[in-house]
């Protein structure tokens, strides 16, 4: 691992981030940066998914309901290197904060269940979960590993309904119970930790602003700037995740002297 001298965080920051985060109650806000060095697209910018299909036209429930092919040859694309994904040290080293106390929840948009394989236990999928497939017919759910995708849209085996990624499409409600989750962990938090977003997403994007709101210190870790680092964000750590939260955690051990 580079040292944080090497990069662009300096340790100064990461000691004061891991300070902030030592002493209090701790919520993290995810985004698909967390995600890209396991191997998964990010939405936005360069190589994002929404480059090579427009979101419009395959990610909004109306017209998956006018036509589930063309969304599903994406869906299907996506699913396949959703299923081969592993956690990177990102989603390890935030496990392992949950495990020793350091944070209370993740609040995550991603629909690819990387917190959970990683171990993390308290997860609100914000955005839902595209390993799961819903029946638009019967309501019915399925692990979508063991539904056929080898031709397209895969139907219900019971009811015979259009089956869908059991994931938020635009035009979708963000489902009740994550959102009132959310909304009770943010008002709690003195502490969020804002990984890999661009912050571009409503409502989403506004956990950060409704948690500072209630006095809350915003820690963000990103590469680039985001929509919320310059009005939102009080401790910005330049970087990837996947470098910044490891050594985060190793100072979090040494403050508590493991
Ligand atoms: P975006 O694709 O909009 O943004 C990804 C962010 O991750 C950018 O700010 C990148 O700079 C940052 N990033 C890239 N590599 C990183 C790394 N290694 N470590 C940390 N950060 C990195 O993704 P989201 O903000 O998650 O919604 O997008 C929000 C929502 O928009 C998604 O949940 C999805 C999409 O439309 C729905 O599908 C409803």
């Amino acid at each position: 691992m580079f040292s944080p001298e090497e990069q662009n965080f300096p340790l100064k920051k990461v000691k004061d981030a891991a300070k902030e985060i030592g002493t209090t109650n701790v919520v993290v806000l995810t985004g698909a940066g967390i995600s890209v060095a396991s191997g998964i697209m990010p939405f936005r910018g360069k190589g994002g998914l929404w480059e090579k299909y427009d979101p419009e036209e395959v990610a909004n429930i109306e017209n998956f309901r006018r036509n589930p092919k063309k969304s599903w040859v994406m869906l299907k694309e996506v699913l396949e290197v959703v299923e081969k994904a592993l956690p990177n040290p990102a989603h390890l080293s935030l496990a392992r904060m949950e495990e020793m106390g350091f944070a209370s929840s993740i609040i995550t948009q991603n629909i690819d269940g990387l917190h959970q394989k990683a171990g993390s236990k308290t997860v609100i999928e914000f955005h839902g979960n595209t390993t799961r497939l819903v029946c638009l017919g019967c309501a019915a759910l399925y692990p979508a590993r063991e539904i056929d995708l080898s031709s397209l849209p895969p139907y219900c085996p019971v009811c015979n309904g259009v089956l869908k990624p059991d994931a938020v499409f635009f035009g979708e409600s963000i489902p009740r119970n994550a959102l009132y989750q959310a909304h009770m962990e943010v008002q709690q938090c003195q502490v969020m930790l804002v990984v890999g977003t661009s912050g571009m997403v409503e409502p989403a994007a506004s956990l950060p602003r409704l948690a500072k709101s209630k006095g809350a210190f915003i820690i963000e870790i990103n590469p680039e700037h985001s929509y919320l680092t310059s009005s939102i964000t009080t401790l910005f750590l330049q970087g990837k995740a996947e470098e910044v939260l490891p050594v985060i955690f190793e100072e979090l051990c040494a403050l508590r002297d493991y």
